[in-house]
């Protein structure tokens, strides 16, 4: 991961936000290529879920046809919104303080081993897991009782690495920053939305709240969308946009931050097919990773338990990457599929609802009324094919743009070994990324500064500019030039040479397999065209 990171900083993928004010936690800046590898998969995943998607064809996998169309919704909405939601209420992690080292952490993200030695037994706690948990938490057990690393057999450990949620009381636990035992405070809970002021209004009259999530902003709009488009049901309504999550610990680059970007899929069907539809937008969403070049073991899908779903689902599934910064074994999430049911529909119609056995009912507050009220309007659609009216079910493909980005820019990078000019071994990094995901495409380079390669170079470049995202570089030996390409992922590489001024030809280069041929200057556009579409 380090040297992904060390990469993605040089090469101005991505930079720590606000950096030369010492940078601000939990938030990420893209650079120049990090903003157009990004925007490649926002672009990607528009396309391949919305416009190029055939809505008079059923799709493999699915059980009809269906229709997809798009929303840009607010980040700041009606603060109602969240109360119904359940974010309001529901939507916070527990942290527990330091009050030693002033350091704040995730309840559930701190780890810990009962060790005991010298007449005491106590807990050592760690941010850190499997080995290097284990290691960390020995060489602060040894620290605390003045041992040294030779007497690490006198330290007795019960049991492995567990949760500090397992630890009832924190008298006996040696926080993960503090030098002394009792330090860190019982758990609190933490809302996780960042709250606003609208207007002139400082007051809770004014306060709303940056979105968590752009889910709601497409329920909310349920019936506009209904009501002004012609779409009927099955359909799904897509958006990508800005999410803010007050995050206790961000961290793992962009895996956790407090600001990062979603691409959201709320799919509107029938209640009695919804189990079909669930399982295609697992499948669908799966391949769509696969069709972009994240194969193998480090990506693969997992069911929720039972146990593990959220208030509203009937059935979670999410996408997992094993990214290289998680310990060997651990996957992270990138995209959870989640049958929602009709919860969402009903609870802006009826007001916040609440699992009462095997039904969801409108929540009450003490006067007997909804406690959070929901907006009064009927939500429910009406078939006139059927002439049924019901409230829909909700499958929810939701995937993080940043995350996405980041799994594509691991599973990217390689390492190999290339002839230089002399034909000699020179170790060589590049990103391997899918043609439609490179950031550059292709780059032009006359080999030489004289003879009129320049020129040539500059006409070829111009006439690709208009349809890809390329390069001119005239600077250094061609061999760097190269290789300058290859770190950044750019696919092909055009060379201008001495035999283009006598047969009008150029040298087309492949970064993953090195192979080169001869295209014509004329079919240039159209040789690119054809290798980034593979037709
Ligand atoms: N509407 C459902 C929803 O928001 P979620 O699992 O909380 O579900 C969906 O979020 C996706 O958003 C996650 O799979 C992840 O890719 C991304 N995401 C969530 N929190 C994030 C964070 N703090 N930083 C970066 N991405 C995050």
């Amino acid at each position: 991961m380090d040297k992904v990171v060390s990469l993605t900083k040089r090469r101005g993928f991505m930079f720590q936000s606000s950096e030369i004010y010492g940078g601000l936690n939990g938030f990420w800046d893209y650079g120049p290529l990090g903003v157009e590898l990004k925007r490649n998969v926002k672009e990607c995943w528009w396309r391949d879920m919305v416009t190029s998607h055939d809505e008079l064809a059923t799709a493999a996998g699915a059980p009809m046809p269906y229709e997809m169309t798009g929303l840009d919704s607010t980040i700041i909405m009606h603060p109602q919104i969240w109360k119904c939601s359940g974010h309001y209420d529901l939507f916070h992690d527990f942290m527990v303080d330091c009050r030693e080292s002033k350091k704040r952490y995730r309840h559930d993200q701190v780890s810990g081993r009962w060790v005991e030695a010298r007449g005491q037994r106590f807990f050592v706690a760690t941010q850190l897991g499997g080995t290097e948990g284990e290691e960390e938490a020995q060489q602060r057990a040894l620290k605390f009782l003045n041992l040294r690393a030779k007497d690490a057999a006198s330290l007795a450990w019960d049991g492995p690495l567990v949760s500090l949620t397992t630890v009832a009381e924190f008298s006996q636990v040696l926080g993960p920053d503090a030098k002394a035992l009792g330090t860190l405070t019982p758990p609190r809970e933490f809302n996780l939305m960042f709250k606003t002021y609208v207007g002139a209004l400082s007051g809770e009259e004014g306060a709303a709240f940056l979105r968590p999530e752009t889910a709601q902003g497409i329920f909310v709009n349920f019936k506009n969308v209904v009501d002004s488009s012609r779409v009927r049901i099955p359909f799904g309504i897509a958006q990508i946009g800005k999410s803010f999550r007050n995050e206790i610990t961000p961290r793992n680059f962009t895996f956790r931050s407090r600001e990062f970007e979603q691409m959201e899929i709320e799919f509107f069907c029938h209640p009695q097919s919804s189990p079909q539809w669930y399982q295609y937008w697992r499948d669908r969403r799966y391949r769509w990773y696969t069709d972009l070049g994240l194969a193998g073991e480090r990506l693969r899908m997992r069911e929720h338990h039972t146990d593990e779903l959220s208030h509203y689902s009937c059935g979670t599934a999410d996408i997992e990457y094993a990214f290289p910064f998680l310990p060997p074994g651990e996957f992270g999430e990138l995209e959870g599929i989640a049958h929602r049911g009709d919860f969402d529909l009903r609870s802006h119609s009826e007001g916040k609802l609440v699992r009462q056995g095997n039904d969801l009912v409108v929540e009450l507050g003490p006067d007997g009324k909804p406690r959070h009220p929901g907006s009064g309007r009927d939500l429910s659609y009406f078939d006139d094919f059927t002439r049924e009216r019901f409230v829909p079910h909700v499958i929810e493909p939701s995937a993080g743009a940043d995350r996405g980005t980041l799994a594509f820019l691991c599973e990217a990078y390689r390492e190999d070994s290339v002839p230089d000019e002399k034909g000699e071994p020179r170790a060589r990094v590049y990103l391997k990324f899918h043609p439609r995901l490179a950031p550059i495409k292709a780059a032009v380079f006359p080999l030489v500064k004289k003879d009129g390669m320049p020129e040539i170079a500059v006409d070829i470049y111009r006439a690709l500019k208009p349809h890809f995202n390329v390069f001119y570089d005239e600077k250094g030996a061609v061999g760097r030039r190269y290789a300058r390409q290859d770190e950044v992922g750019t696919p092909f590489c055009i060379t201008i040479d001495s035999q283009t001024l006598a047969d009008q030809t150029v040298t087309f280069r492949d970064r993953d397999t090195l192979k080169q041929w001869r295209v014509r200057v004329d079919d240039c556009v159209e040789e690119v065209r054809r290798r980034l579409t593979g037709n």
